[in-house]
């Protein structure tokens, strides 16, 4: 099983995603049967590390270990099952990108699976306070708790994103 979390530059978003997906999988003992990486849209921050508002926002909460920015390729929609977006806006560039809409299933809103709040979308910190990166592992802490039991065999909840 394979988890790719997307967002716009995968400096922010997408990558504390990710950490914060790999720790929950060791704590369940899911390391080694879910594969999880993270991906953008964009092209414009590859080969770098996670924003330092992200890794200070993360270390802060105890989470250590990230990777560094990618964007989706083609190969992504063939090789992951489940392709979780950050936002609307990430969701349609995810369609332009995707080779054969046979792979479309795979891909959906995070938003889906965040069950105790209130927000469908991750908001993008980049242009915002320490508040709004705070606000991000918030919804994604939410997320992929959820992301977690649906992997220990819960049915995955409805689609919200409205198409
Ligand atoms: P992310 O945040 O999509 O969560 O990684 C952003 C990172 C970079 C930019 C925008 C959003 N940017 O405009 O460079």
């Amino acid at each position: 099983m394979r988890l790719l979390f997307v967002c716009l530059g995968n400096i922010c978003r997408s990558p504390a995603a990710e950490t914060i997906m790999r720790h929950k999988l060791r704590d369940a003992g899911l390391e080694a049967t879910v594969a999880v990486d993270s991906a953008g849209t964009a092209s414009y921050h590859c080969g770098e590390l996670p924003d330092p508002r992200t890794r200070v926002s993360l270390q802060r909460r105890g989470y250590r270990d990230w990777s560094r920015a990618r964007q989706v390729t083609p190969d992504d929609f063939r090789n992951f099952q489940h392709i979780l977006a950050m936002d609307r806006q990430n969701l349609r560039e995810l369609k332009r990108l995707c080779p054969d809409p046979a792979y479309w299933d795979k891909v959906r809103l995070i938003g889906d699976f965040v069950q105790t709040r209130k927000e469908l979308e991750v908001p993008d910190p980049y242009y915002g306070s320490p508040d709004d990166f705070e606000l991000v592992l918030d919804i994604l802490e939410d997320a992929c708790s959820s992301l977690i039991e649906m992997l220990q065999g819960g049915a995955p909840p409805p689609r919200r994103e409205g198409g």
